[in-house]
């Protein structure tokens, strides 16, 4: 793991969802011609895998050895990813509400998240490798040379949250986002394993009023100071 780790430049992306880390990572990844660790979707691939084969998710030994072996490919086709488990095109469904809640169970295992270890770690290729996830810079690739926390307000995610909801045709109340993110936030936070928190190295940026580009300007500055770019 430590060769991995020291000899392909990682750049951990870590923050709670909302916070805007997805499109800023596959945006970072296309820019630098860097690979694309998107680690919630192995915990969703997981999820998703446990659930069509009947598992129980109380099960924790059954979860670990299949996320160990779950046959699963990411392949990028037309400037889109596709995620294939078992050879199926599963990327619509990894996206629902529903495989995101089969996720958060499967992500307070610890079980899992050490069978998951390796198979995020081989996702560091040269020249580098976007880890997108909670736990990049403090767990996974620990010693990345640079490591960025995003947040926002709870408001703000839940905002973002209920505007994708509508332009889907979805219309939920903003107050009751705004309490699922809160909710969300002190799970995450408060589990005992991986807990949701800043690295003691990271660089935190607070997007709540920064657009996209804002915050892709910050990231590229503070690149460049550090001669990553
Ligand atoms: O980012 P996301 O919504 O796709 O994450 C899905 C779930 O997996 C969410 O409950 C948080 C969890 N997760 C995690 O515990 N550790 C990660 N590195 C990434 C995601």
């Amino acid at each position: 793991m430590a060769a991995e780790q020291s000899t392909v430049t990682v750049i951990a992306i870590d923050g709670p969802s909302g916070a805007g880390k997805g499109t800023l990572c596959r945006r970072l990844a296309s820019r630098l011609g860097y690979h694309y660790l998107d680690s919630g979707a192995l915990y969703r691939l997981l999820g998703l895998a446990a659930q069509r084969r009947g598992i129980d998710f109380a099960n924790h030994a059954a979860l670990q050895v299949l996320a160990e072996h779950m046959d699963i490919q990411f392949k990028t086709e037309h400037d889109r990813v596709v995620v294939l488990l078992e050879g199926e095109d599963v990327s619509r469904e990894l996206r629902t509400e529903q495989t995101g809640a089969l996720a958060s169970l499967v992500a307070v295992v610890p079980a899992v998240r050490e069978a998951l270890l390796q198979r995020q770690r081989d996702f560091a290729r040269p020249p580098g490798l976007i880890a997108d996830g909670r736990d990049m810079g403090t767990v996974v690739f620990s010693d990345a040379p640079l490591k960025i926390y995003l947040t926002a307000s709870a408001q703000e995610r839940a905002a973002r949250r209920h505007k994708e909801l509508l332009e889907k045709g979805e219309n939920v109340s903003l107050a009751a986002l705004v309490e699922q993110v809160s909710a969300r936030d002190e799970r995450d936070m408060n589990r005992d394993a991986s807990p949701l928190r800043p690295a003691a190295d990271a660089v935190q940026i607070d997007t709540s009023d920064l657009s996209i580009e804002e915050v892709m300007q910050s990231v590229l500055s503070i690149l460049s100071l550090k001669n990553m770019a």
